[in-house]
């Protein structure tokens, strides 16, 4: 659970297209937000891949975004839709992200 009101991060941090992990618990390794952007148009999901539920960035810390269009897990190799979270590809085909309800207001995404 986010705190409402949370601040996962400023729009511009975000390529277009593109895709960011936030951590929001320290304390917790699999707490982080999965942030995207593509054509101005940003979406939060949990960073929880629906396959195997591993988060979705590589070793690196990135996450790979593929034709402008798709984020790929680093795990297995499942495929994403920037924009909405379902899964175009791969071992979990037909699933989704599970979305976070964001605001966005002087260019700051925060949770609501
Ligand atoms: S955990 Fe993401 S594809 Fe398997």
């Amino acid at each position: 659970m986010i705190a409402p009101g949370t601040l996962l991060a400023r729009v511009s941090e975000i390529a277009d297209p593109g895709a960011l992990v936030v951590k929001i618990d320290a304390a917790d390794v699999w707490g982080s937000v999965l942030l995207t952007r593509c054509s101005g148009e940003v979406a939060a999901f949990h960073n929880r891949c629906s396959h195997a539920g591993y988060p979705l960035q590589r070793a690196n810390g990135r996450v790979l975004v593929q034709h402008g269009r798709y984020i790929v897990c680093g795990a297995h190799g499942a495929s994403y839709e920037l924009r909405t979270g379902a899964c175009a590809g791969g071992p979990c085909n037909g699933a989704a992200l599970t979305p976070i309800a964001i605001a966005i207001e002087d260019g700051e995404i925060r949770a609501v």
